[in-house]
Formats: structure tokens, sequence, C-alpha cells
């Protein structure tokens, strides 16, 4: 728009110049003209009247002189005619005149004097006039006088404005045509190419057909040159994204590797820009107090471990439950933070609990209920009425916020995450059909006796099945969650396809093992930075003040299904079994604590403690001691430190959905060392087949399990750790998310 107006303002302009130089030249030409045209009237007149006159003024005949000149200056055009004597003064005028003209008159004096006719333009009583003076000669050539006639000339101002006003009409209809044609022409041969261009160009780089390019550029005119090159480079750009979007396709057939930018361009592809919605009752970004400044931390806990990384690429919305005690100082109006705070990625809306929502809701149904009734650990599960309540009422909250977010989404796609919400997907469901709604479950599913006990099983059931698709770690706790489906609902379960048919909706019951994120790029920069694990090794020893030859770790929530006492006891007795291991292993547990306002979790931190300081008294040394406990919540970065160096790490659960540590301390591996000692039950041992598995009940065979992880031969040793790592690169996050969100996003739905 700018350039047409530019463009028009300067081609007005331009008429205008030329329109009033053309009116000048005209009008200044006119009145040369109609000067000329009086000159030669009046000297008619005056030649005319000469002849009579001259003898008149010989004779002093007044009287007849008067008669002519008021006979004759009645004339159209003229105001009238005066007489002059050879001193200029008047002898005789029209009537009317003398009054104003001035004696003796310069005219008349300068023509007899001159003896020449003279014309001039001059104003008389207020009006423009053209005054013609003729000099007057008698027979013998003397001097008699001068005659003068008085022109009225307001005619030919009248003309000059007719002209200036013809000018000024054509201007206006000059610019009109211009303004029009301008528009026209732009409109045309600029603007109107350049926006078919732009939305050609706007098509290719949005299509979601699987044309290579959008059908035929457009025309272009004075644009040719330019479309022509764009085309090209259109062209090279959707092959490009073709042959990407065939690597897309071909990696999720041939299962390839995938990776964060892998990850990024299917989402592209397949959800079409769609957003994601993430929701979870854990936050990934915490901001707490820490003394007198606010800290923005990361939560221990696999959840977050696992899908912050996905979040980042996606960019969508995490919505949760907003626990640190400074957070809300960080929020929008929408109580909104974009996170992570340091490389600004997603959107994380955080959902606000009263205490006592917190206490009923998280820390008394979900993890007093729920979560013992899930973890085979024989922990008693405890059900009140009051905490199903705040369950209920908080899992609405949660999909009141979620609602409102996906109000303007078309068949948004959503991840719910765990036990906390598993009445979510039936009520968003309930609202919103055309989502689509997955649940996934980080812990196990019991088996149908286990699970039964709940007072409210049926609908803990009912809210789950809201999801269309409902995802465990392993295939055992689908076949578990189907069993206690066909135990307490009245529903129809395909067992080929593994999915529960009720109400005329389908939930798809599927495995999808989390993981952790790999990055070959990050991989080989942290790897040529910390090449020297020499060096790393004793900054820690230095660090923590003990020398050993051989290091173990542990990194875990203090929970009492990771097993940890089960661990300590197990490296007890192994010292006692294997004496010459005494000053030369020593193991470090990073212990985050984790619900310490439930009473067993407070319990088993004091176990913990109680575990680690009789086993040292037992068998510390003045410069060593067997276990060291790092009781503190701590970040990725120095949890990777101690990963590298570990000679092995220990992940003990009683019971696990997954276990990312496991993953965690493969993945970190880039040296190939290193060995894993497994749980049997937790969920990583069906992929990490050449970690030692262990029963973690069995105390004995732990012992032996650290005798035989510390001795094996190097090339064993890397040759395990070489192929878990394979598997965990292959199996990484970004495929478990490409994969869930293929699933989901494939899902047909009754109403569409
Ligand atoms: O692994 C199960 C889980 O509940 C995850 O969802 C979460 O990351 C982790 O345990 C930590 O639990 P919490 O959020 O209660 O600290």
């Amino acid at each position: 728009m700018k350039i047409t107006i530019r463009l028009i303002v300067s081609l007005v302009l331009v008429v205008a110049l030329a329109v009033f130089a053309f009116s000048l030249y005209q009008v200044s030409n006119e009145k040369a003209r109609l000067a000329r045209d009086l000159e030669r009237r009046s000297l008619i007149l005056a030649e005319s009247l000469q002849e009579s006159i001259t003898p008149l003024i010989q004779a002093n005949a007044i009287a007849r002189l008067n008669r002519i000149v008021e006979k004759f200056g009645n004339r159209e055009r003229l105001k009238g005619i005066a007489v002059f004597d050879t001193q200029g003064i008047i002898l005789t005028s029209t009537h009317q005149l003398k009054p104003q003209i001035a004696q003796p008159f310069p005219q008349a004096v300068n023509s007899v004097a001159e003896n020449r006719s003279m014309g001039s333009f001059m104003t008389l009583g207020g009006q423009k006039m053209y005054i013609y003076t003729v000099p007057l000669f008698e027979e013998d050539d003397y001097a008699a006088g001068a005659l003068t006639t008085f022109n009225d000339i307001s005619y030919i101002d009248i003309r000059l404005r007719e002209i200036w006003k013809d000018n000024i009409l054509r201007f206006f209809t000059l610019s009109l045509l211009v303004v029009l044609s301008t528009m026209l022409v732009v409109r045309w041969s600029i603007t109107g190419p350049i926006a078919r261009l732009a939305e050609w160009m706007r098509e290719l780089r949005t299509t979601k057909e699987e044309k290579v390019y959008p059908a035929v550029p457009p025309r272009g005119d004075v644009l040719e040159p330019l479309i022509s090159e764009v085309t090209h480079l259109a062209k090279s750009l959707s092959m490009a994204r073709a042959k990407a979007e065939e690597e897309v396709r071909l990696r999720l057939k041939s299962d390839s590797l995938w990776t964060s930018s892998s990850l990024k361009e299917y989402m592209r592809v397949e959800l079409k820009g769609k957003k994601l919605f993430l929701i979870s009752n854990r936050e990934p970004y915490m901001h707490v107090k820490e003394g007198r400044t606010t800290k923005c931390i990361v939560p221990a806990g696999g959840l977050v471990t696992a899908l912050d990384p996905v979040m980042r690429i996606c960019d969508g919305i995490w919505i949760a439950h907003g626990s640190g005690d400074e957070d809300r100082e960080f929020v929008d109006a929408h109580n909104k933070v974009r996170v992570p705070p340091e490389e600004p990625s997603y959107t994380l809306k955080r959902i606000w609990l009263t205490k006592e929502q917190e206490d009923g809701y998280y820390y008394g149904f979900s993890n007093e209920g729920l979560w013992p009734l899930c973890h085979i650990t024989h922990t008693r599960p405890i059900f009140r009425l009051e905490d199903w309540i705040c369950y209920q009422k908080v899992n609405e909250l949660f999909a009141e916020a979620l609602l409102e977010e996906i109000s303007h989404e078309e068949s948004p796609l959503i991840l719910i995450q765990d036990y906390h919400l598993a009445l979510l997907p039936f009520l968003v469901k309930q609202k919103r059909p055309d989502a689509k709604v997955a649940l996934f479950w980080h812990i196990p599913w019991p088996n149908p006796e286990s699970f039964g006990i709940c007072p409210w099983r049926q609908e803990i059931l009912i809210g789950m099945l809201g999801a269309d698709l409902m995802s465990f770690h392993i295939q055992f706790f689908c076949n578990n969650f189907l069993d206690t489906v066909d135990r307490f609902l009245e529903s129809q379960i395909d067992w080929e396809q593994f999915s529960v048919n009720r109400g005329g909706h389908a939930t798809l019951v599927k495995p999808f093992p989390i993981s952790v994120s790999y990055d070959h790029k990050v991989e080989t920069e942290v790897a040529t930075i910390h090449k020297d694990k020499r060096l790393l090794r004793e900054c820690i020893l230095k660090e923590i003040g003990i020398q050993a030859k051989y290091i173990g770790v542990g990194v875990d929530r203090i929970d009492y299904t990771k097993g940890i006492p089960e661990r300590f006891r197990a490296i007890e007795r192994f010292l006692e079994k294997y004496p010459e291991f005494v000053e030369e292993f020593m193991f470090i547990e990073l212990g985050a604590p984790s619900r310490d306002h439930i009473r067993k979790y407070r319990e088993l931190m004091s176990e913990v403690e109680e575990t680690v300081e009789k086993i040292n008294w037992r068998f510390q040394t003045k410069t060593w001691k067997p276990i060291v406990y790092l009781k503190a919540h701590h970040t990725h970065e120095v949890i990777d430190r101690y990963y590298r160096v570990a000679d092995i790490c220990m992940v003990t659960s009683l019971h696990d959905g997954m276990n990312l540590v496991a993953k965690e301390f493969i993945i970190s591996r880039y040296d190939d060392d290193g060995v894993l000692i497994l749980s049997q039950f937790a969920g990583a041992s069906r992929e990490l087949k050449d970690s030692v598995i262990v029963n973690p009940y069995d105390i004995e065979e732990m012992a032996d399990a650290i005798k035989y992880a510390l001795t094996l031969e190097p090339s064993e040793r890397s040759d395990r750790m070489e192929r878990m790592r394979s598997v965990v690169k292959e199996h990484n996050i970004y495929r478990w998310a490409g994969k869930l969100i293929a699933e989901l996003s494939h899902v047909r739905l009754a109403v569409e």
C-alpha cells in the first residue's frame, strides 16, 4: 500500500507541476494576445476619430468635441475617451472619467513629445484599464494634442481566470486518471503478483499435501525474473523437504536413529504444526527459595528427565502443579512462564493447589494410596475418603485448566502423565471428544488381585479409559491392566489389538518404554572436554576426602521402592564375603529427599541413614569408609560427573516402572566402560540385558554381583557397555515421543 501511495503522490505532483507550468504559459500568451487585440482596436478607433477631432481642436470647438467624445466613448469594452492639449490638459473627456484622470496626463504629454502612439495598463479609480494614446497633428505637422481611449480590461481577467479554472479541472481529471491507472498497474503488475507469489510461497511452506511443491508458480510480469529465481529456490526447498519427510517416514518404518531434529521434523510433518499439550503433577522447573536467593531447580525423577527434552523441541504447553515456594513470583497473569530459564523453549502453565488439596491429592491418595498399590513392595496402601475427594477435585482443576488452553485448538493432542491424573482423560474427553488423549503411566501396573483392594478401582479405571491411548513401560503392565479392566469393568477386550471397547469408545493399550535423550553431537563435545577420566576421578575422591580403587554409585529419590537399604546390606555382605575389597571399594549414594511429609518416607530416610552409619562404623578406617551418602537435590551435571567415574552403578529397585537412572548411567559412559547392576524388577531390565541382573531381595546374590562386576575383564565390560549403549541410543526419548505421538495421532476417533 505504501508504495502505491508514494507512486500516486509523486505522479500527482508531477501532473500538478506540468499543469501549472502549462497554465502559466497559456495565461501569459492569452494576455499578450488580448493586449495586442486591444491595442489594434484602440488604434483603429483613435485613427478613425483623429480626422474629425484635430480640426475641432484647432477651432477650439469644445462643444462639438464633447459630442463626439460622448458618442464614441460608450462603445463596448470602452470606458471612455479623452482629448488632451499638447500639455496633457483635458480638453474634453467622457463624463465619468474626468475626475479620475490626472492632469497633466503623462502618457498624453509623452505621446505628443515623442510623436508616437503609446499603450499601457494602469488602474484608474480602482479599475484596471488599457490606456491607448495617439498624438494628433495638424496638416502642417504642428502638434495639436492627443486622443486617449480608456479600455475596460476586466474581460481579460475573466478570460484568464477561466483559463486557470479550466486547467485546475484538467489537473483534477488527470490526477484521478493517474490515481486509477497507477492503482490498476500496481495491482496488476506489482502487488498482485507479489501477493500471489507470497501466497504460493506460504502454501509451499505450510503445505500438508504430499506433493513436491504447490502446483503452478504464479505469473509475474515485471517480477518475472524474481519469480523465476524464487521458483528455483522453492523447488530445491520442496525437494529437500520431501527428502526429509521421506527420511522421517523411513525412520518411522525402519527404526533408525531418532534425534531431536528428526523428532522436530517428524512433528512438523505428522502434526502439521499442531501444539502438544502435556499435563503432569510434577513441574519440570521449580522456583525455590534457597537462603536469601531464589533458585530454579529441575526436580528429581524420571518424568522430567524424559519429557523436558521432548517439550524443548515441540514448543508446546506443559501444565503442572506449581509446587515451588517461589513459583508464583515468576509467572505472568495467566500463570505461565517460559522455560527453561536459560533458553526458553516451551510454556509451563502452573496450577495452584491449597495445602489441603496437596495433602489429600498428592501426599494422600496419589502417594499413600496409588503408589504403594501399584508398586509391589509390601507397603500397605492407605485409602482415605477425604483424600479421594481431594484427588477428584484436583483432577477436575487440571481438566479446567487444560480445557481452557485447548479451547481454540482443533482436535488437540494431549499427553497426560502418571497416576496423579487417572481421572483426567475421562474428564477431558467428556467435554472435548475431538481431542486425542494419551495417558502414560510411569509406574508399574499390578495384577487384578492387588489392584482390586482399591475402594475406587472402577472410578479410576473409567477415568483412565477416557484416554484413546493408554500406555505403560512394558507389555507385562499392559497385560495386567487389561486383566484388571476385564475383572472389574463391563467392557470388551480385544486381545489381538490390545484395546478396550467400552460404551462406544476404544482405548488402545500399548507399551512405550520411556528413555533418556541422546545427542551424538553433545556426546562428542562432552567427551572432548572430559577425555581424562583419571583426573575427574582424582578430583571427586579429593572432594570426598577418601581414597579407593573402585567406585560404585547409586542415584535415587529416597523412596522405599528403590531398594536402598537392600543395596547397602548387599555392600556390607560383599565386604564381609570379599574382605580384599575393604579400603579398595567405596560406594557413593546420591539421594534426593522425596515426599518427606509422608511417614513411610521419613522412616525410610532414618533407616537409610542408620544403615549407612552402621556399615561405615563396622568397616571404616582412618582414610576410608565404604559408603558416602550425599543426601541432597543434585543437578544433572553433578550426577553426570559421578556416573562417568563409577566402576559400577547399582539400580536395585524392589519394583520400578522403568528406572531412568540405569539408562542415564549408560548414556553418560561414552568411554564404553563401567558395569550396571540392575534389579530384575525394574522395567529397564527388559531392555538392558547386558547389565548384571539381580534380585534386590537376594542380598547374597547382590554381594556376588558386585564382586562379579568389579572383576569383569575390561574387554567384557566394554562389550557389554557398548551393546547397552547402542540399545539406549537407538531407543532414546525422541524415538519414544515420536512413536507415542504417531500412535496417538493415528488413532481414529468415533467423532471423526
Ligand atoms: O516415576 C514415577 C514418578 O511419580 C514420576 O512421575 C516422577 O518424576 C517421580 O516419580 C518423582 O515423584 P514426585 O513427583 O512425587 O517427586
